[in-house]
């Protein structure tokens, strides 16, 4: 049964909220175990459907897997021979399947991977993660629909420079180099902090890196790696998200276990257009300015880290569709994710696309009309516009907010919004 999530404008978000494990560093994370034989344990792993999927592709190539949603525990037995099929019935539906491509290339010689589809959000090829694998002396190609990696004989160390920062293919890259014979150096690479969360669980199992944190990864190849415990870090899209909440609510968020240093682009602009935000003992604070006045529209440009994200774009447009002026948000990554204006417009807010541009002047409050979201992201923003709409708003797709939020309806209600779940009864299919 398909759900929709009732959104009852009118409430100003105070309070606290909880970060969690970053989905995007728990999923590569879980393809890393793949890279040492027996027992691995992550620790803080969202309590997402997606981490479902991924558990269910490891166990498809021989791992068992013990997953503990409460407890936010995977614990991943890796035995000696694994498989090297991930099949596209998985990974239509978790496009981050895609990063058990390096892992197996390195550890099994051989890895066949559906190409995905995933998000609705632009394109998104493969051509620097085959790229970077050729150089590492395997051979790539895509054959029914999916891609064939091949290094029979093993990988080599070799010098390779991104022409884009992309994060995936600097995810696969550096889990295909540890393994490989010599050394490798990878330039120009994406600096998000999930990549140093990848880098620093491989050096735990043995691996052999310097650079993390810099734009250029040296990698001294090992034989071997050992299975070890980590805890993924902090969410830093879920924090960003709250700190937008906070702000376009004109409401007041403790962001706990956010770190404010993994946002600084977003959290600066919040603080030059008016908002409070500042660092606590437990993470950072965002406030709408005094008197809960609306905070200034300003202008977004998406980049690679440490740029403004693109996951949190949306919610730059439902903050600028409700704040005071006139802004232009233009998105730099990925050429569709402009899907949340469409239906921004169906509550009211006035803006335009132009080619990867969205003008956008704030109105002081949107009207409340039932939506669609594509994607994670659009859709915990077009949840946060129905809280600055006039009525209720109703988000159908909210199997799309499930995949990156655990609990969103419940921590939105702890913070005082009045939103609840519910069958989407005009879903027909
Ligand atoms: C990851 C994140 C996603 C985030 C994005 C950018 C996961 C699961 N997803 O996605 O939430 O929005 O980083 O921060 O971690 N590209 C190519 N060729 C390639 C690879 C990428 O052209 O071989 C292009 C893509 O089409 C896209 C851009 O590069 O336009 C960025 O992609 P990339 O950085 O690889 O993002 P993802 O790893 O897919």
């Amino acid at each position: 049964m398909r759900e929709r999530v009732r959104v009852v404008g009118g409430a100003r978000l105070v309070g606290e909220v909880p970060i969690v494990g970053a989905k995007n560093s728990a999923l590569k994370l879980m393809a890393v175990a793949l890279l040492a034989e027996g027992r691995t344990t992550l620790t803080n792993i969202p309590e997402i459907a997606d981490v479902r999927i991924m558990a269910e592709l490891l166990r498809r190539l021989g791992a068992s897997v013990d997953y503990d949603p409460e407890a936010g525990v995977a614990v991943i037995d890796v035995p000696a021979t694994i498989g090297h099929r991930a099949d596209y019935e998985l990974v239509r539906a978790l496009r981050a399947s895609i990063s058990v491509l390096g892992p197996l290339v390195a550890r099994v010689g051989r890895a066949d991977v559906a190409i995905p589809g995933g998000d609705a959000i632009g394109s998104r090829g493969l051509d620097l993660h085959a790229a970077g694998l050729e150089s590492l002396g395997a051979e790539v190609r895509v054959t029914h629909g999916y891609l064939v990696a091949k290094a029979p004989r093993g990988l080599r160390g070799a010098e390779i420079r991104l022409d884009f920062p992309s994060v995936g293919a600097t995810e696969n890259i550096l889990m295909a180099a540890v393994l490989a014979r010599g050394r490798t150096t990878i330039d120009n690479i994406a600096r998000e902090p999930e990549i140093a969360d990848i880098a620093e669980m491989l050096m735990s199992m043995g691996a052999r890196i310097t650079g993390v944190g810099t734009s250029c990864l040296v990698v001294d190849g090992v034989d071997t790696l050992q299975p070890t415990e980590h805890r993924v870090l902090p969410d830093r899209v879920a924090a960003g998200t709250w700190a937008f909440a906070a702000a376009t609510t004109c409401g007041d968020i403790e962001v706990v276990g956010g770190v404010a240093e993994h946002l600084r682009s977003p959290l600066h602009s919040l603080a030059a257009a008016g908002c409070h935000v500042e660092g606590t003992a437990r993470g950072f604070r965002v406030a709408a300015p005094d008197g809960a006045a609306r905070p200034r529209a300003f202008d977004v440009a998406t980049l690679p880290y440490p740029g403004f994200p693109t996951d949190l774009q949306p919610f730059a447009l439902t903050y600028n569709a409700v704040a005071v002026g006139s802004a232009m948000v233009t998105e730099n990554l990925f050429e569709a994710r402009f899907r949340t204006v469409q239906e921004l417009a169906r509550l009211g807010a006035d803006m335009q696309v132009d080619g990867h541009h969205v003008m956008t002047h704030g109105v002081p409050l949107l009207s409340g009309a039932p939506v669609e979201s594509s994607d994670i992201r659009s859709g915990a923003a077009l949840v946060i516009a129905g809280l600055v709409a006039e009525g209720y708003t109703l988000v159908s797709g909210v199997h799309h907010i499930d995949r990156g939020y655990p609990h969103f309806e419940v921590a939105l209600r702890s913070l005082g919004a009045d939103v609840t779940r519910e069958p989407d009864e005009h879903w027909y299919e």
